[in-house]
């Protein structure tokens, strides 16, 4: 894959560049940039880290092999749906290059005219009005953004409902900025769509990483941080456990991090998941893959074989 064709990367002269916290408070709101919109359509941009475009290519690696290998068999079933999906262009801060982000990214792939529907959810009105414009100049018609909030799993299975057929097959993406998407929400998608493979940002590297030691050993203080953290994994248990304590008073938090995530998983086995992997991204995000079929871990392992970097997955 040519990157820079692939995300369409080019460079933002109105990107002040380097901006710290102080500056970012001041002129991004809700992850957009104020003072700088896409040199390509004028539209808004997402100002994001270094590291974002190593889960967009990831994740523009799988889809092209899975919607390849699984068009025929479901012609016309096939859907991509995505949560939390940006307003289709990020922006560098460092270095002041703009490029795809995922929404875009997934569109303007050769393999998005197999799928029957591709459906993109934010609760940010102003994300979901630049997506749908930047879908209309494409000329896609398979596409389309909804308002739709992670907290709200009844109207976003209700929107998916209206649009994507029951019996397809179908790829989910989640990818919040932190731990806060409810479990009920995977749920509530499985319910509605039983053929569906996921791929969630865990945001268990950065979000969980940072706070998860607090969250243990000062649990009146961390209240709300604990609840939100329950709800996640929809399970009650990981704060009480002597265990997790124990860990997080040794300060060894890859194990509780190892911990979280098999907690996460054990709950998507009762959901008919059988097959995992998780891959992280340079330190910040960890993706989890799953599916309820061996083919599905196949081409998800023949995606990640070939790193960002052009280097050989390790491990
Ligand atoms: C990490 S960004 C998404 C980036 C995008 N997938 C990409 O890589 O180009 C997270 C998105 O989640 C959206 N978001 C925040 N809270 C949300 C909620 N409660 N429900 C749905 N979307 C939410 C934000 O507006 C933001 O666009």
């Amino acid at each position: 894959m040519n990157l820079n064709e692939t995300l369409k990367i080019v460079p933002n002269p109105n990107c002040h560049k380097g901006c710290n916290q102080e500056k970012r408070d001041e002129i991004i709101e809700n992850e957009l940039c104020n003072d700088a919109v896409s040199v390509i359509d004028q539209l808004p941009i997402r100002c994001v880290g270094e590291w974002s475009i190593h889960k967009i290519y990831m994740l523009v690696q799988y889809f092209g092999i899975f919607s390849q290998g699984m068009k025929k068999k479901w012609n016309g079933k096939l859907n991509y749906i995505e949560i939390c999906c940006g307003p289709g262009r990020c922006i560098n801060r460092k270095i002041g290059e703009e490029f795809n982000g995922t929404a875009l990214a997934i569109i303007e792939h050769s393999a998005c005219h197999y799928l029957g529907k591709v459906l993109f959810f934010d609760s940010n009105e102003k994300v979901v009005t630049a997506l749908n414009q930047r879908i209309e100049l494409r000329g896609i018609r398979n596409a389309r953004a909804l308002l739709g909030d992670y907290y709200n799993d009844s109207d976003i299975c209700m929107k998916i409902g209206q649009e994507v057929h029951p019996n397809g097959l179908n790829l989910v993406f989640i990818d919040p900025t932190d731990c806060s998407v409810p479990f009920q929400l995977v749920k509530s998608i499985k319910k509605k769509l039983s053929n569906t493979d996921l791929i969630i940002n865990l945001a268990s590297m950065t979000d969980f990483n940072r706070n998860v030691g607090n969250a243990l050993l000062n649990p009146e203080k961390y209240s709300k941080l604990i609840n939100k953290y329950n709800r996640f994994l929809d399970h009650a248990g990981f704060f009480n456990d002597i265990e997790n304590l124990e860990l997080a008073q040794q300060k060894n938090f890859l194990e509780l991090r190892r911990k979280f995530r098999t907690t996460y998983t054990e709950n998507l086995k009762r959901l008919g998941y059988q097959y995992f992997d998780f891959t992280s991204v340079n330190g910040f995000y960890d993706i989890l893959f799953a599916t309820g079929h061996e083919k599905g871990l196949e081409f998800w392992e023949k995606a990640q074989k070939i790193g960002y970097d052009g280097q050989r997955k390790l491990f």
